[in-house]
């Protein structure tokens, strides 16, 4: 391990997965670009590092995290009792709600309906998210729906467009771009849940976390943080 906790001496390799408009997806040049990748770049120049980009599912970068393969998981990644029991989690930079997407007309109508007795939906979901894991839960867990799993969030959305499933449950701003890239969806008023997004490390590794957090702490202190978010939310 290197004077900063990192894998490289000179470099900070960060595991991420580019499906998740704005946080994290292919620019027109071909790049993984977004929200995560510009604090990744703000907190590498901050420790003097090289950022490296690792696109990879999401869930596997829980995995790459612990393995070494990555140094960080950034990835819009939400703060969850069960993955702190597997890695660090620095102190949270955003905040993220789980909501529903439907097509138009759609007989849901409220966050509520999905747990009503006998109201048996498919719920679309990206495979390993806090949406697959609440909907795992809460409604297949119960027998009130069916989940169906996506590497993508964005082929969950083509399902429900194709009419293979019912609603698609995901993180608010993905769902913005998706429901706004596509017609005939939208967003139910009523959220789910709310959480907070960090960067993952790997559990122990405390030099990294303090160096992370620390290079945050500035990057919140100076307004970058936020910058880097209304660049790419609109209100
Ligand atoms: N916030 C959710 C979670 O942590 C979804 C994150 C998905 N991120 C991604 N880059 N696909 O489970």
């Amino acid at each position: 391990e290197t004077a900063n906790g990192t894998v490289n001496e000179d470099k900070l390799i960060m595991g991420t997965n580019a499906e998740f408009p704005p946080y994290e997806y292919y620019g027109d040049d071909g790049e993984v670009t977004g929200i995560d990748v510009e604090i990744a770049q703000a907190i590498a120049d901050k420790l003097d590092l090289k950022l490296q980009v690792e696109d990879m599912n999401f869930d596997s970068i829980i995995t790459a995290v612990q393995s070494g393969k990555a140094d960080v998981g950034i990835a819009g990644m939400t703060v969850t009792e069960d993955r702190l029991k597997n890695v660090n989690f620095t102190d949270s930079y955003a905040t993220g709600v789980q909501v529903v997407i439907v097509k138009e007309g759609s007989d849901i109508t409220t966050v509520d309906d999905l747990f009503a007795d006998g109201a048996n939906h498919s719920i679309g979901v990206q495979s390993g998210t806090t949406g697959d894991i609440y909907c795992t839960d809460d409604i297949e867990g119960k027998k009130l729906g069916t989940v169906e799993r996506f590497n993508k969030g964005a082929d969950a959305v083509q399902a429900l467009i194709a009419g293979k499933i019912d609603c698609v449950v995901i993180d608010n701003q993905p769902a913005k771009e998706f429901v706004a890239a596509n017609e005939g969806l939208k967003i139910l008023d009523t959220e789910y849940v709310t959480e907070d997004y960090a960067i993952a490390i790997k559990k122990g590794n405390d030099k990294l976390t303090e160096k992370i957090n620390g290079a945050l702490k500035e990057l919140k202190d100076e307004g970058k943080v936020q910058e880097i978010l209304d660049k790419y939310i609109n209100a």
